[in-house]
């Protein structure tokens, strides 16, 4: 008889440790993770005193759906996006940032669209070289204001930021603003910047040299030494303007002013998104080293599905956000929900006659915690301390025959007899758990 030799198991391999989360994303747990609610709760509390409303749009999107708003020659899009392609072939890609989804929503909407006041919060995914502050998946709260360029727009909009970093604790982030002019004007000041780069093209880093003739404006945006001093000696953008981005710009100032708002004009800021015109700002932080913009936004203007779509808009880095908090020492001692009652039980009917007073406190909106395995009384009473709780119950056995329960007032250590058909009214009447 031939043997068939047996195959091993087929393999998997992975291709680093697989209980590690994929470099430049992270878990985030308790107690972390209830800074993040509460930093999320005063979020849509001030969305909702400035008239706006929450939108979840999908994390992947149909790659077209960015290409043609950020730009495909910005550097999120390039060099950033996480691209695949789907069983059908259609090439889809993770979400790098919120607007060019909301984008895509309201270009599907009726009219109300060209007014719509929108927020919203949600992971967003660049694969970028992860360093501190400098995420593959990371968060935004971001903002959407529609409707056409009006200074007092996009001034609104950044006081609503700045009220949004001021309700979190942060007091001391730098409003940097700019102008990119007009967005039908954008080959203007291209030309012009090229022809103030042009003596100094030989100097430009390999980046900039091909930047200089597909997107002129990102060379303002370089890190590199000698792109930065070339940057320097250029003439202010909004001095390559005409007049009306000039004023247009002007008025966002007074704006600003007229708000009692502090702000320094950046006057080589272009931020690196291709929809932007008119305003753009940036939010810095000094806590945050090398990667110090806390916030970024700006007017926008997004052809989609056939429409014109004008808007203003901005998102907040939320694990900056964080770091900042940390460094201000903000939010750390932050108390974790905890538990009002506690229940103990000794032997099996303890545990079944808990069980069923557990439910109905926690129905009727009681924190309850009690042990479902068995442990000693030693441990179940060591477990009450620990959860923080007000009152514990005991039941054991005598409890359960006299029809009585012990309950322990945890704060001053008292401990008396009560019947147990009045035990949960006496534990709802407790109004100061
Ligand atoms: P952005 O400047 O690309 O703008 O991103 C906004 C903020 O997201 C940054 O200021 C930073 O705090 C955070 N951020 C960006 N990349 C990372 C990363 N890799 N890791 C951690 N945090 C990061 C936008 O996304 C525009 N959509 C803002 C906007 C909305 N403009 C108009 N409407």
């Amino acid at each position: 008889m031939r043997r068939t030799r047996e195959r091993s198991p087929s393999r998997i391999i992975m291709s680093s440790d697989p209980q590690q989360p994929i470099q430049g994303m992270s878990d985030m747990s308790a107690p972390e993770v209830e800074r993040w609610q509460s930093l999320e709760y005063s979020a849509r509390d001030v969305m909702r005193r400035y008239g706006l409303r929450e939108i979840r749009t999908p994390m992947m999107e149909y790659e077209s759906v960015f290409l043609h708003s950020l730009g495909a020659t910005s550097d999120v899009v390039q060099k950033e996006m996480y691209v695949m392609e789907d069983r059908a072939g259609r090439r889809l890609a993770l979400r790098p940032e919120g607007t060019a989804g909301v984008m895509r929503y309201l270009a599907g909407c009726g009219p109300e669209a060209d007014q719509a006041r929108l927020y919203y919060m949600g992971p967003m995914f660049r694969c970028e070289r992860p360093q501190a502050g400098r995420k593959r998946q990371f968060h935004q709260v971001g903002v959407e204001i529609m409707g056409p360029p009006r200074a007092a727009a996009d001034a609104e909009c950044m006081l609503l930021q700045m009220q949004l970093l001021r309700e979190w604790g942060i007091e001391d982030g730098r409003l940097l603003v700019n102008t990119r002019g007009q967005a039908d004007k954008r080959e203007d000041l291209n030309e012009a910047l090229r022809s103030a780069l042009a003596p100094h093209r030989d100097i430009l880093c390999g980046d900039c040299a091909r930047r200089f003739d597909v997107n002129v404006m990102r060379v303002l945006d370089c890190k590199q030494d000698a792109c930065r001093n070339v940057v320097e000696a250029l003439p202010d953008l909004a001095s390559l303007m005409d007049d009306d981005a000039r004023r247009y710009f002007e008025s966002v100032c007074e704006m600003l002013d007229a708000a009692g708002a502090a702000y320094d004009v950046a006057p080589k800021m272009v931020r690196g998104l291709d929809y932007y015109e008119h305003t753009v700002w940036e939010i810095t932080h000094p806590a945050l080293g090398a990667q110090d913009a806390l916030a970024g936004g700006g007017r926008y203007v997004v052809e989609m599905g056939g429409r014109t779509l004008h808007g203003v808009g901005f998102a907040v880095g939320m694990e900056r956000v964080m770091m900042v908090l940390s460094a201000l020492d903000i939010g750390a001692n932050q108390e974790s929900p905890r538990e009002d009652i506690r229940l103990v039980s000794l032997g099996d009917e303890a545990l079944r006659e808990n069980f069923a007073l557990c439910e109905r406190l926690r129905r009727n909106g009681r924190g309850v915690g009690m042990d479902l395995n068995g442990r000693s009384m030693k441990a179940q009473m060591r477990e009450a301390n620990k959860s923080g709780a007000r009152w514990v119950v005991i039941c054991g056995e005598s409890e359960l025959q006299q029809g009585k329960r012990q309950l322990k007032n945890m704060r001053d250590g008292t401990q008396r007899t009560v019947a147990a058909s009045e035990l949960e009214d006496i534990l709802m009447d407790q109004g100061d758990l």
